[in-house]
């Protein structure tokens, strides 16, 4: 595998060898299991895999989480070295070279960017968006691999490359769990020990509240999900919704939902000063 730090290497790469538009795996580092399964899932179907080591400023609101976010780039490139084969390569790009200026672009998502995150952390899109079409520029990929942790980010980067990139497919992969359904992220090995002991407490409470809908109302199981997590000790909820697929519109009643569409419960929490999310298919029975 080849380390390439600026878009005139990756070029350089291209010409010399002779393969161009790779499957693509974004990631801002702190690699893990799940990172792995989409680079394997990028290995298996393409000819010339890429992965992006870049932990992108323009989509953190918060300075402080910006600063905290977890930086690993020997055990990274180590991990990688692993699973990659010589034409592929890991894209480690400075800010410099990602931004040579202010980029200064609106993307505008409407009602996708509204809710959940979009409403939580504003901005976070716009940054999101900023980087993954500079990357996307970058490494022209053919298809790009994103995990389904990130549920409202994959859906508005479908938007993206729906408007601007269609010529690159994206690929949505399962969420890699820990054994004790926790899903996997960057940020849990930010978690404090009696945290992390507590954290499988997210899924189980998800998988409760996804059996809560065939007999209870949207808002009793969302007070079910509020308690069961403000009952763990340095825990806070944000925000629980359970959403449309595509749209992202959150239910207010069983009786809006479509037996033809599919729903997912997202959630969203601190754990101490470690801000968590994962999501489920909440379907109707
Ligand atoms: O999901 C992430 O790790 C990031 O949001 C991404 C897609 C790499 C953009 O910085």
């Amino acid at each position: 595998m080849k380390v390439l730090k600026t878009a005139k290497e990756v070029r350089e790469h291209y010409r010399v060898s002779v393969l161009r538009n790779p499957g693509f795996v974004p990631t801002m580092g702190a690699l893990h299991e799940g990172h792995l399964s989409l680079v394997g899932r990028a290995t298996g179907s393409c000819r010339m895999t890429a992965v992006s080591i870049f932990v992108n400023p323009t989509q953190f609101n918060d300075p402080d989480d910006l600063l905290k976010y977890p930086r690993t780039l020997d055990a990274d490139l180590q991990m990688l070295s692993g699973v990659l084969r010589e034409n592929d390569f890991v894209f480690v790009p400075s800010v410099e070279e990602i931004y040579p200026e202010p980029d200064t672009r609106r993307f505008d998502f409407g009602d996708l960017e509204r809710v959940m995150e979009g409403a939580h952390r504003p901005g976070h899109f716009n940054g999101v968006a900023q980087v993954v079409s500079r990357l996307f520029d970058i490494i022209r990929p053919s298809c790009a691999f994103f995990g389904q942790k990130d549920f409202q980010q994959l859906t508005i980067i479908r938007e993206l490359a729906r408007r601007e990139y269609p010529k690159t497919e994206i690929i949505a992969c399962p969420i890699v769990r820990e054994s004790d359904g926790l899903a996997m992220s960057s940020r849990n090995r930010r978690l404090l020990g009696h945290h992390r002991e507590r954290a499988g407490e997210i899924y189980r409470t998800l998988v409760a509240a996804s059996a809560m809908l065939a007999d209870f109302e949207i808002p009793e199981i969302r007070e079910f999900v509020t308690d069961r997590i403000n009952m763990i000790p340095d825990f806070r909820l944000e925000y629980f919704e359970i959403v449309e697929q595509d749209t992202l519109k959150p239910v207010r009643a069983r009786i809006g939902m479509s037996p033809e569409k599919k729903y997912y419960g997202c959630i969203a929490l601190r754990a101490g000063d470690v801000r968590l999310i994962d999501n489920m298919e909440f379907g109707l029975q």
